[in-house]
């Protein structure tokens, strides 16, 4: 099967993996509509193609606070991805440095943050952080991060409860007895209580900031109201993002809640966005509305379940060449 386009490995993931990992990888909250949203928003944009602007040359790269990547495209913080592949996020962490990308990890990977480090040592890596109500195992977790080489820490906003995904519901996911939380053994186990702590407020920021000397990058935000909150707050980035559709049902599209946070913004953050991104002219969208890089989340796991690392950077390399294609005939 020829992969031509991101759907092509969408439709690999779907026929190949087993049906409770699919499931949960493709879950949105309630009936979908903000997962499926983020999609369609792309469909009402259009562009205003400009012609005869010499594009023999180009150049694509960006810089993520200061460190360059070769395109204006990162991984999305995803949960467990030896759910798609073995070798999990030991894999992603070498495609997005083979790719000279960056690569957030979660705090739910399937790898510890040293497995990862060590799978691709020197590549750009954030960490992203959900804050547990046992507030030790957080600062550990960030702490052990930064003394890794991890460059940035992403605290996700929009999970104080996790959303009702209702195919996860219905097959009573969790994880298969093999993998583990590896990053919190101990901690808790994936089906028990929640232990992510809902009280967190803005004023944590402060606290996460006495923990370390990383820059900060908000993720989950949607609104010029908690934009001014995150620059006022000393955040370093914020990541226009409604979690793929997966928590709040009825929200936004991401690309079109990104205009109002880079126009609260005005330049003082560097603003990026994830949700929906499946095709270069995507990326230059959400580049002309103001972003300064987009993150792919489900993509990045239907690579991995098609071919691992290489599947991964195939993802990625179709996703560059589309982009640079978009860039090129919009002049
Ligand atoms: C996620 N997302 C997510 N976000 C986060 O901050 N921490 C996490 O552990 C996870 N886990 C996770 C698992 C799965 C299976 C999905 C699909 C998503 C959200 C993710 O970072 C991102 O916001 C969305 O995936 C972006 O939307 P697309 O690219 O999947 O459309």
């Amino acid at each position: 099967m020829a992969m031509v386009c991101l759907s092509d490995f969408e439709a690999y993931a779907k026929k190949y993996l087993p049906k409770i990992a699919w499931d949960f990888f493709a879950a949105g909250a309630d009936d979908c509509s903000t997962r499926d949203e983020n999609i369609l928003a792309y469909k009402r944009i259009r562009f205003r193609p400009r012609m005869l602007r010499d594009v023999s040359v180009m150049d694509i790269r960006t810089k993520l606070l200061g460190t360059e990547i070769s395109f204006p495209v990162g991984i999305a913080p995803t949960g467990f991805h030896q759910l798609a592949w073995p070798d999990g996020e030991k894999s992603t962490a070498r495609a997005a440095k083979a790719m000279n990308t960056c690569y957030i990890a979660s705090t739910y990977s399937t790898c510890t943050l040293e497995e990862i480090s060590a799978a691709a040592p020197g590549g750009l890596r954030w960490f992203q952080l959900y804050i547990h109500r046992n507030r030790a195992v957080s600062q550990q977790l960030v702490q052990r991060a930064e003394a890794l080489g991890f460059q940035g820490l992403v605290l996700t906003a929009d999970l104080p409860y996790t959303g009702k995904r209702r195919d996860d519901v219905r097959n009573g996911f969790c994880l298969p007895p093999h993998m583990t939380l590896k990053n919190l053994e101990g901690a808790f186990e994936v089906c028990k209580m929640s232990p992510l702590d809902p009280s967190v407020t803005w004023n944590d920021i402060y606290w996460l900031r006495s923990l370390t000397h990383l820059p900060i990058i908000i993720k989950g935000i949607l609104t010029k109201e908690d934009a001014e909150l995150a620059v006022r707050h000393g955040v370093q980035g914020i990541i226009v993002s409604n979690h793929g559709g997966r928590q709040l049902d009825g929200g936004p599209a991401t690309i079109d809640a990104l205009v109002e946070v880079v126009e609260a913004v005005q330049g003082r953050v560097e603003v990026y966005l994830d949700g929906g991104i499946r095709k270069g002219s995507d990326v230059l969208k959400a580049l002309a509305l103001g972003a300064k890089c987009v993150f792919i989340g489900r993509p990045a796991l239907w690579g991995l379940a098609y071919k691992g690392e290489e599947g991964l950077q195939d993802v990625l390399r179709i996703l560059q060449d589309e982009f640079r294609l978009s860039m090129a005939l919009a002049g």
